[in-house]
């Protein structure tokens, strides 16, 4: 077996999400703010290096890979690097290759995924109404996204709904959404919007805790707590009367740090050792340095060996910013 590696609270790391670049095609309230610095192509991880970098991860011990973005899907030749990584389903050294997308480029790419060996992709949908999504992403097509969820699903990729549940603003579609979910054979994950980043926005006033959302949902719905797990946050139940699965993921309500699986890197090539946190390490340096991958994985383990415990989601009451400053979209969540 391969080795592991595992943090200083005996978490083996095994999940891996790689955001591929911080561009996207909307400018969803609570990850940007409406006018975006991007950064220069030459601070970007080539699709080579990203390959290598995740090859590596891959080589000590991540089994699941997740590309994310800003929006992974809009990369240029990103189905290059879904195609190559896809080498390491077929060796049975990985057992998921994935990807998060708010699912404007699905159309297109749905049957090219499934070719690489991608089964399950989630899709970030907080809204089926028509305003309200163009409220909440500024520059999105709800129906391009809803073909291109069809589109997935024609392809045999099973889809799961992501919908950041925020108050007065979607919180009236839950249920809608749950009901049009498990009628078209999705599962549907809700999640706690994290204070992350400066936005335009003030979220203290949108944040809804989950276990309101779930006390309510009951109230209506026989929940049933189900062990499935994805190597992801979300706890699941199944709703007898709709016959489908729904997810909760709750940072600020339930804490899962603690059986916390996974690291993420920038499109930099930047490793952060936890969502909430600032401490990162610089993978780009040592990638660059050298052909083989020796500087790399010792950066990887000297890092590894420094993960926190566990976030620290607060905002700031006086000037009501977040204590994280970096955006979602330069972690891809
Ligand atoms: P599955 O493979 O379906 O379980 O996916 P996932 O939940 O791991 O990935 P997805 O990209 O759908 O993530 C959904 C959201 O969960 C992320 O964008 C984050 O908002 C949240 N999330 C995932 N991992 C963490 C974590 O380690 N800490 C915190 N606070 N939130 C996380
Ligand atoms: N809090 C919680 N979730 C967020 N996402 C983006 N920004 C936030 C936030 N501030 C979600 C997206 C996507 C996932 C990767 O993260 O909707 O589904
Ligand atoms: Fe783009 Fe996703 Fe951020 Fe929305 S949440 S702006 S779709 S990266």
């Amino acid at each position: 077996s391969r080795p592991n590696m595992i943090d200083p609270f005996g978490r083996a790391v095994s999940y891996l999400r790689v955001s591929v670049t911080d561009r996207c095609d909307f400018r969803c309230v609570y990850c940007m703010a409406e006018n975006m610095t991007f950064l220069p192509k030459k601070e970007i991880l080539s699709l080579e290096e990203l390959d290598r970098l995740c090859s590596a991860f891959i080589e000590k011990g991540v089994r699941k890979l997740r590309l994310t973005g800003g929006e992974p899907l809009v990369r240029k030749n990103i189905m290059v690097l879904f195609r190559s990584l896809s080498r390491h389903l077929e060796s049975g050294a990985l057992e998921e290759l994935t990807v998060t997308t708010n699912g404007s480029q699905l159309t297109k790419l749905s049957r090219e995924l499934y070719d690489c060996g991608v089964r399950r992709i989630n899709v970030s949908l907080d809204t089926l109404d028509d305003e309200r999504f163009k409220a909440v992403t500024r520059w999105g097509n709800l129906q391009k996204v809803l073909d291109g969820i069809e589109a997935a699903k024609a392809a045999g990729l099973q889809v799961k709904i992501n919908m950041v549940a925020l108050k007065g603003v979607n919180e009236h579609e839950i249920i809608p959404m749950m009901t049009w979910c498990h009628a078209n054979g999705h599962d549907l994950t809700l999640i706690e919007t994290m204070p992350l980043g400066e936005i335009d926005e003030d979220r203290t006033d949108q944040y809804l805790p989950l276990s309101m959302v779930r006390a309510q949902l009951a109230e209506r719905f026989t929940l049933t707590d189900i062990p499935y797990k994805t190597g992801g946050p979300a706890r699941y139940v199944t709703v007898e009367e709709t016959g489908g699965r729904m997810g909760f993921i709750t940072p600020m309500t339930h804490n899962f740090c603690e059986t916390c699986n996974r690291v993420r890197v920038t499109c930099t090539g930047q490793l952060y050792m936890c969502l909430g946190q600032d401490d990162m390490a610089d993978l780009r340096a040592p990638l660059r340095a050298s052909e083989g991958n020796e500087l790399l994985s010792d950066a990887i383990d000297e890092a590894i060996g420094r993960k926190p415990k566990g976030h620290d989601f607060i905002i700031d009451r006086r000037t009501k910013q977040p204590a994280v400053t970096r955006h979602m979209s330069v972690t891809g969540g």
